[in-house]
C-alpha cells in the first residue's frame, strides 16, 4: 500500500535511495574498478559493431541517457523510439539491440526487438519484470531490480534503468581496445555507490515543493538541456505533461533558437538543466529566452554559480559529471508531483494513460 503517503508516485520517488541500492548491489566494485552483471560475460561485445537501444516513453529517455553514456565510453550506440525502429534501419549480425522496458510487455518495444532478432542481431533486455515477455524472448535479460511500480508515471524505474545502462556501458567498455581510462572508471563507480546518499540528501530538502507554488499560473513549461541533460529535459517535460495536464515541452538547449523561441513569453517557465562544467550552450540559450521575458529556473549542482541566468534555482548535490542529470531528474519528478498536487490532478492514474501499453 501507500502507507503514510497520499500517492504512490511520491512514495516511489522517495524510495529511490533504496531501489537504487538494490540496482547496484553486488554489481560494482570501485576499488577493483569492476562491474559484474549476472547475465553477462567478458567478450560479449566481440563482433558487435553497433549498439541500438529501443524503447518507448520514459524508457526511451533512459535509453537516450544510456546511449549517450556509451558514446562517452567510445561505444557506438544510438537510441531509437521503438515505433520508429522500422525495417529502414540497417540491422545485421554485427548489431546488438537492447530493449529498455520497465514492464517487458510494451507492444511497440516487443515488435522492435523481434524485428532485430529476425535480422540476426544479438538481443538483450533491460527490464524490471522477471518472467515478462521481453525477458523470455531475448538472449540476455538484465534486471533493474527497482521493485514493483504502481504509479502510472514512471519514476524510480527510470533511475534504475539509467543506472543499469551505465553498468552495461562500463561492462562493454572493457571489450573495446581503448576502454574507459581506469582512474575515471574508479571515480565513476565510487560516485555510483554514493548516488543513493546523494539522492537522500536531495529528498530531504523542500526546494521543489516551495518552488512549484510560484509557477501554477504559467501558460507553458519548457525543459532544456544538452547531451545527458537533454534526455532528462525530455523526461522532465513528459512527466510534467502526464500528471499536471499543463503544456510542457523538452528541447535540446541549442534548439530553442531554431523555432521554439517564438513561443516564449513572460508566461513561460523554463527549467534549465546545467552541468558541473561551463554549460555555455545551455546558459546562452537560457539568456536569450530570459531576454524575452521567460522565467528561468536552473537545476544545477550546488557548487555552480547561476546568478547571471537564474530567476530561481533548484539545487542538486555535486557528483560525477555523468550522474548529475539523474539528480536533476529527481528534482524535476518532485516539481511535477507538487505542481500536479496543487492543481488537484489524479496523480497516480492520469486520464487516457495506462501503466503498460500492450497494443500497437
Ligand atoms: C511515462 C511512462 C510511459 C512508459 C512507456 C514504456 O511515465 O510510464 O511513457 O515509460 O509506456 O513502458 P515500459 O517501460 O513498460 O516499456
Amino acid at each position: 500500500g501507500k502507507g503514510a503517503y497520499d500517492h504512490f508516485m511520491l512514495k516511489e520517488i522517495d524510495s529511490q535511495p533504496e531501489s537504487l541500492r538494490k540496482t547496484i548491489q553486488g554489481r560494482v566494485d570501485p576499488e577493483a574498478g569492476e562491474v559484474t552483471l549476472d547475465a553477462l560475460e567478458e567478450g560479449d561485445l566481440e563482433g558487435v559493431e553497433q549498439v541500438h537501444l529501443v524503447a518507448c516513453g520514459t524508457s526511451y529517455h533512459a535509453a537516450m541517457f544510456g546511449s549517450n553514456l556509451m558514446n562517452r565510453r567510445g561505444i557506438p550506440a544510438t537510441a531509437h523510439r521503438a515505433n520508429e525502429y522500422t525495417d529502414t534501419i540497417p540491422v545485421d549480425g554485427d548489431t546488438l539491440t537492447i530493449a529498455v522496458t520497465q514492464s517487458g510487455e510494451t507492444a511497440d518495444t516487443l515488435t522492435a526487438i523481434r524485428r532485430a532478432e529476425k535480422k540476426g542481431a544479438q538481443t538483450l533486455a533491460v527490464t524490471n519484470v522477471i518472467g515478462s515477455t521481453v525477458a523470455r524472448e531475448v538472449e540476455t535479460p538484465v534486471y533493474i531490480r527497482a521493485g514493483p511500480e504502481i504509479g502510472v508515471a514512471a519514476t524510480k524505474t527510470f533511475s534504475s534503468q539509467a543506472v543499469t545502462l551505465s553498468l552495461l556501458a562500463e561492462h562493454f567498455a572493457d571489450d573495446l581496445p581503448q576502454g574507459t581510462p581506469r582512474e575515471d572508471r574508479e571515480e565513476f563507480l565510487a560516485a555510483l555507490e554514493r548516488l543513493p546518499e546523494d539522492i537522500q540528501r536531495l529528498l530531504d530538502t523542500t526546494e521543489a515543493e516551495r518552488l512549484s507554488r510560484h509557477h501554477l499560473d504559467k501558460e507553458a513549461f519548457f525543459f532544456i538541456g544538452h547531451e545527458l541533460n537533454y534526455s532528462v529535459a525530455l523526461e522532465g517535460a513528459l512527466k510534467f505533461k502526464e500528471i499536471t495536464y499543463e503544456h510542457a515541452e523538452g528541447f535540446p538547449s541549442g534548439g530553442l533558437k531554431h523555432g521554439p523561441l517564438a513561443l516564449v513569453t513572460p508566461e513561460t517557465t523554463i527549467f534549465t538543466l546545467l552541468g558541473s562544467g561551463p554549460s555555455t550552450q545551455t546558459r546562452s540559450n537560457a539568456e536569450e529566452a530570459r531576454a524575452r521575458g521567460a522565467n528561468i529556473v536552473t537545476v544545477a549542482p550546488e557548487s555552480v554559480n547561476v546568478d547571471d541566468v537564474a530567476d530561481e534555482r533548484l539545487t542538486i548535490p555535486d557528483t560525477h559529471p555523468d550522474l548529475t542529470s539523474l539528480l536533476a531528474n529527481i528534482q524535476l519528478q518532485l516539481v511535477s508531483y507538487y505542481t500536479a498536487r496543487q492543481l488537484e490532478r489524479p496523480i497516480d492514474k492520469p486520464r487516457n494513460l495506462a501503466k503498460s501499453v500492450t497494443v500497437r
